[in-house]
C-alpha cells in the first residue's frame, strides 16, 4: 500500500484568515472602500492595518465594524460622504455559483447592501462551508419594521417558509437600524433575482438578506487546499 501525504487540515478559522489576508490584493490603493460585517470581515479587517497608510479610509457596514476600523487607526466615513467605491468586501452565509448570496447572519444586512449598492465590485469572503448548489438552507435574515412582522410571516408562510423573530437575552434583536429580524427557514430560493425583488415589496420589509441585485463579482473560498478564487463577472462561474 502506498504511502499517502499528509492533508493539512485547516479550521473554519484558519480559513477566515486565510480569505480575509488573501482579500487585500483587491484593496484599492489611494481609495475609500467598503468594509463589510462579521468574523470573515474581522480576519480582513486586521489583515488591512498593514496596508493602513495605503488608503483614504472606509465606509463601514456596522457599529461593530466601525469601532474595529477606527481602532486600527483607520478613518471611517459616511456613506453619504462618497459616491461610489472601488470595492466592497464581505462576508456571505451562503453564496452560489453565480454569486448570489444569503447574508445577514450578523443582523448587518441594511447597511451591507447600501455599501454594497455604491461599490464597482463586491468582492465576498468565506471559507468553503458558504459555497451552496441552491439558495435557502441558511434561515433567510429579513429586516422588517415590526407592526409589520406578522403579516410579513403570512406572506412568507405562502411561499412554503416558517419565520422566526430573531431573539436575544428574551426580547427581539434590535438591528443597527433600530428594526427586528425575522428568520425564515423552508425556503428553496431557485430565482434568486426574482425573489429580491418580489419580498422588497412587500410593505414594512426593509431588507430581505438575498443578495442578487447586488451580488458578488468575486469570490475567494477559503479550502484546505488554499484559496480558490471564483469570478462571476458575466453571471457564470469562472475558477
Ligand atoms: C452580517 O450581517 C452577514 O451578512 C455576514 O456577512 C455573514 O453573516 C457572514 O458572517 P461570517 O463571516 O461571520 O460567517
Amino acid at each position: 500500500m502506498k504511502n499517502q501525504a499528509p492533508v493539512a487540515t485547516l479550521s473554519q478559522d484558519q480559513l477566515k484568515t486565510l480569505v480575509g489576508v488573501a482579500a487585500l490584493a483587491y484593496v484599492v490603493p489611494g481609495e475609500i472602500i467598503g468594509v463589510g460585517t462579521g468574523s470573515t470581515v474581522n480576519k480582513f479587517i486586521e489583515a488591512l492595518a498593514s496596508m493602513r497608510d495605503d488608503i483614504k479610509g472606509a465606509v463601514s457596514s456596522s457599529l461593530a465594524s466601525t469601532e474595529r476600523l477606527q481602532a486600527l487607526g483607520i478613518p471611517v466615513f459616511d456613506s453619504n460622504e462618497v459616491d461610489e467605491l472601488a470595492v466592497y468586501i464581505d462576508g456571505a452565509d451562503e453564496i452560489d455559483a453565480r454569486g448570489y448570496m444569503i447574508k445577514g447572519g450578523g443582523a448587518a444586512l441594511t447597511r451591507e447592501k447600501i455599501v454594497a449598492a455604491q461599490s464597482r465590485r463586491f468582492v465576498c469572503i468565506a471559507d468553503e462551508s458558504k459555497l451552496v448548489p441552491s439558495l435557502g438552507r441558511y434561515p433567510l435574515p429579513v429586516e422588517v419594521i415590526p407592526m409589520a412582522a406578522r403579516r410579513i410571516s403570512q406572506q412568507f408562510a405562502e411561499l412554503g417558509g416558517q419565520a422566526r423573530v430573531r431573539m436575544v437575552g428574551g426580547q427581539p434583536l434590535l438591528t443597527d437600524n433600530g428594526q427586528i429580524l425575522l428568520d425564515v427557514t423552508g425556503l428553496d430560493i431557485v430565482d434568486p433575482l426574482a425573489f429580491e425583488t418580489l419580498v422588497s415589496q412587500w410593505p414594512g420589509v426593509v431588507t430581505v438578506g438575498v443578495f442578487a441585485h447586488q451580488k458578488a463579482q468575486v469570490c475567494l473560498l477559503g479550502t484546505t487546499s488554499g484559496v480558490r478564487t471564483l469570478a462571476f463577472d458575466d453571471g457564470s462561474l469562472k475558477t
